[in-house]
């Protein structure tokens, strides 16, 4: 790929991962958040997060069905550390905004209502991901090594998905379509290493 399109696809790929940040920050400058803020921060930090997610967990599918769309690789990582820097947004709203940076009522929230706990279970899985998402720590760990911590992010999203679903009102569908896209994601990766081996085997030696 020409390196004038790279530079431009990176400058859009930017643009789309800020924008819920910058809407939020223009909002917040210009006092336009709705009638209750704190629920505006958190259903518009954690939509990013869970969007993030899914299409960094897409691209390693959708470069193996068409692999002239090999480059997507390059914004794996740039999404996946987006993805990080909504969900510790997201986080740190409930810390100040709900919990009133009261450790004690944080530690209950924790303890006591499940969506937090699966919600603060899928932070702490993003959080060794976003650590070792540095080229020298790839380096470090090995390639076979930093690969298995990675697959940690199905996990995390699996318990992002879980989160959302307990926290809607019983029979609000909105968490649906993007549990179908990541279940469809999930099961994508065994399908297609299936159908790998499958096509290795029958290739006459
Ligand atoms: C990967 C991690 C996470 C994802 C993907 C995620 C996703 C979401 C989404 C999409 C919503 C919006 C639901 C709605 O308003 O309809 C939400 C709400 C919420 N999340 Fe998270 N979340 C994550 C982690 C956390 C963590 C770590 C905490 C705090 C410990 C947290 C606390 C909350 C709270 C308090 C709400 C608002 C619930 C309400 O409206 O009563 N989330 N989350």
């Amino acid at each position: 790929m020409p390196k004038s399109i790279l530079v431009l696809l990176k400058v859009l790929v930017w643009c789309a991962c800020l924008w819920a940040f910058v809407n939020l920050v223009w909002g917040a400058a210009t006092n336009n958040l709705g009638p209750d803020p704190t629920a505006t921060i958190t259903f518009s930090t954690g939509l990013a997060t869970l969007r993030l997610l899914t299409i960094s967990l897409a691209i390693t599918p959708v470069r193996r069905l068409i692999p002239k769309l090999n480059w997507l690789i390059r914004f794996r990582r740039l999404l996946g550390l987006f993805a990080f820097f909504y969900a510790t947004l997201h986080m740190l709203t409930w810390v100040a905004l709900y919990a009133g940076f009261d450790v004690n009522a944080m530690s209950v929230d924790i303890l006591k209502r499940r969506y937090i706990t699966v919600g603060m279970a899928a932070w702490l899985l993003l959080l060794p991901l976003a650590a070792t998402s540095t080229n020298w720590a790839i380096r470090k760990m090995g390639g076979k090594c930093w690969n298995r911590l990675h697959k940690l992010v199905y996990l995390a999203a699996v318990c992002g998905v879980i989160h959302y679903w307990w926290q809607v009102k019983p029979g609000v569908l909105t968490p649906l379509t993007i549990t179908l896209v990541l279940g469809v994601l999930l099961l994508a990766r065994p399908v297609l290493a299936w159908s790998q081996r499958r096509r290795v085997r029958t290739v006459p030696a």
